[in-house]
């Protein structure tokens, strides 16, 4: 997936397709190009690796352009290199393209067949031939549907054509293309982010459909070529802010903003005058069967840690799995469950696809997300946002904090429309959900500690998180994060499944990050902690006072602040999340962008 920006508009656009692009980085950083009307019809400018090299690119020889495009790229087919970056062209034909063709090879031979000579190894290629050839006798419009009734797969396109040079087109079929409508002046972009400095009046294109923007206007089609109209939204300033202070990357400050993105979220699922749950949506918890959740990476781990509250709080049935494996599977669904879709993003390619699975098995839907004007927020019964605002960091922090703050909500509502707990409980659990930020913000003050550990973990080549109960996706997200930002071999393990394989892992050399705040279940932790210490390995023990008073003098202890057990998973996320910071920092990482990573990922 890539980040796609087109600007028509009636001042420079170099420098504002540069500053589109560095919002969009997140989507992918492996090259990028811009491409635009000159006096000498269509330029363009690219080159391979980080939008620097393009700034630089075009320092010595800047594109004199008030209409153009830009693409920041995560390489699907063909190598990073300047010839595989956007924008591609053929005859008079420039565009940029998010997605996958998935026909290529076979319209690629058709077309190589009749002569057409191709210069790059990408799958987009194909559709700037392929619209040229259209081009011959069809106006833009016509030429571009046609063009897209031959086309496969999931893409969101920007186009251009020399000789109109007033115009673009666009077209979403999976990955998101929202319109911006500016002062004389129109966009195309992959979200508001991207089109945030210029204009927060969006509108959110639905699936199939095309779009042609003018100056002044955007007509745009349905999938059948009807005209249609999308509505356009004021968004909100926080969704195209885009800022990191005074802070060294987005991560470090995104960490910090965690306690109020969850007390934003749980502000919103609480009832603080009665001190009861306020689920949005009207699902009846109490006539579920069961809840199945579906997610990628990082929203994985936090759906995980939902079954683990809500099955415990509310005896209600919770499946979870990622969701690249869950439709392929055939698994067994019934319409009497909630599918939840975890997304930051909302546009994940392979969560919607289980989404989807899910509604056409006949199930009600819910998507906890980010991005609430995404395809995932648009196509579910019920939304329920998280309150964090725009996370930038590829590695998730503040999402995962506040994805699992709804968790904990509903954990507690469902078990009250269950009747598991009686409205005193439900008042005493919100009261312990409303203490998680200024707990997160107190376990936040272990970054002192945390960077002086720093450099002895970068030495390592391999590292074991371990966490029993909630602690145990914790773990896994722990690993996680170790493994995108500083790429350090990390594996998560339940506390207890340590001794049926992975101690024959411990060594001198490879440290266990023990995840053991008290709750019931510490005690059998330590125990699990000291079978890895009998072996010579060294340990990081992340927990409490009273659990540190089991740590020995060799082990290095991160002691955070006592808590309920019930908000343990978001009150111990800051220091697991600041130990891969400082880690990744140590080692000279690029903390923002990790290497063949990015933040929302539209292909399978
Ligand atoms: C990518 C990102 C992860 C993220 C996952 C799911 O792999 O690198 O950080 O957790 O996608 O993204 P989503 O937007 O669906 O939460």
């Amino acid at each position: 997936m890539c980040g796609i920006i087109g600007i028509v508009g009636t001042s420079s656009v170099q420098d504002r397709l540069i500053e589109s692009l560095k919002r969009l980085e997140y989507r992918g950083y492996d090259s990028a190009g811009i491409a635009g009307f000159t006096g000498n019809g269509v330029e363009r400018r690219r080159a391979a690796g980080k939008l620097k090299n393009l700034e630089a690119v075009l320092a010595g020889d800047p594109l004199e352009a008030t209409v153009g495009i830009g693409h920041t790229r995560w390489a699907t087919h063909g190598p990073p290199t300047e010839g595989n970056a956007h924008p591609h062209r053929a005859g008079r034909v420039t565009l940029v393209h998010n997605g996958i063709i998935e026909n290529f090879g076979e319209l690629k031979a058709e077309l190589q067949a009749a002569g057409h000579i191709f210069e790059t190894d990408t799958d987009t290629e194909v559709v700037a031939h392929l619209l040229d050839v259209e081009l011959t006798n069809k106006s833009p419009a016509e030429a571009f549907k046609a063009t897209l009734d031959r086309v496969r797969g999931a893409f969101a396109l920007v186009v251009m054509i020399a000789g109109e040079p007033d115009l673009l087109m666009g077209t979403r079929r999976g990955p998101p293309l929202i319109v911006g409508y500016g002062q004389g002046e129109m966009f195309l972009g992959s979200d508001a982010l991207a089109v945030g400095p210029f204009t927060n009046r969006i509108a959110y294109l639905e699936d199939g459909d095309f779009v042609i923007i003018d100056h002044k206007s955007a007509r745009v089609f349905n999938e059948a070529g009807k005209p249609v109209t999308r509505a356009v939204q004021t968004v909100a300033q926080s969704a195209t802010l885009m800022e990191k202070g005074n802070y060294r990357h987005f991560m470090e400050k995104e960490i910090h903003d965690q306690p109020e993105g969850c007390q934003r979220t749980i502000a919103a699922y609480v009832d603080t005058l009665t001190g009861r749950t306020a689920i949005p949506g009207g699902i009846e918890f109490a006539k579920l069967d069961r809840i199945q959740i579906v997610g990628c990476g990082t929203a994985y781990y936090a759906g995980l840690l939902g079954k683990y509250l809500i099955e415990r709080l509310a005896g209600l049935p919770v499946d979870v799995e990622v969701a690249s494996e869950f439709r392929y599977r055939e698994p067994a669904l019934n319409a009497g469950s909630l599918v939840i879709a975890m997304s930051q993003s909302g546009e994940t390619a392979d969560t919607l696809a289980a989404l989807r699975y899910c509604q056409a098995k006949g199930m009600r839907s819910a998507a906890v997300v980010n991005a609430v004007g995404s395809t995932m927020a648009r196509e579910v019964d019920v939304v329920w946002p998280i309150h964090c605002g725009v996370e930038i960091g590829v590695a998730s922090t503040k999402a995962f904090t506040a994805q699992v703050s709804v968790l904990t909500a509903l954990a507690v509502a469902a078990a009250r429309a269950r009747g598991r707990i009686d409205a005193t409980e439900e008042q005493r659990l919100v009261q312990v959900m409303l203490e998680a930020p200024r707990l997160m913000a107190e376990a936040a003050l272990t970054e002192d500690a945390i960077r002086k550990l720093a450099p002895e973990l970068a030495r390592a080549r391999d590292v074991l998180y371990l966490g029993r109960g909630p602690m145990f996706p914790l773990a896994l997200e722990g690993a996680l994060k170790l493994k995108e930002i500083s790429y350090i071999h990390a594996e998560g393990y339940a506390a207890g499944e340590l001794k049926h394989g992975p101690i024959a892992l411990i060594d001198e050399a490879t440290p266990t990050i023990v995840i053991a705040p008290s709750d019931p279940l510490m005690e059998k932790t330590l125990a699990n902690m000291s079978e890895v210490a009998a072996r010579g390995g060294p340990i990081i023990l992340i927990t409490d006072a009273e659990g540190a008073k089991h740590a020995s003098p060799d082990m290095k202890v991160i002691v955070g602040p006592a808590c309920d057990p019930f908000i343990a998973p978001l009150v111990y996320s800051p220091p697991i999340q600041l130990l891969a910071y400082y880690v990744a920092v140590h080692k000279g990482a690029d903390v923002d962008q990790p290497r063949n990573l990015a933040k929302s990922v539209t292909v399978e």
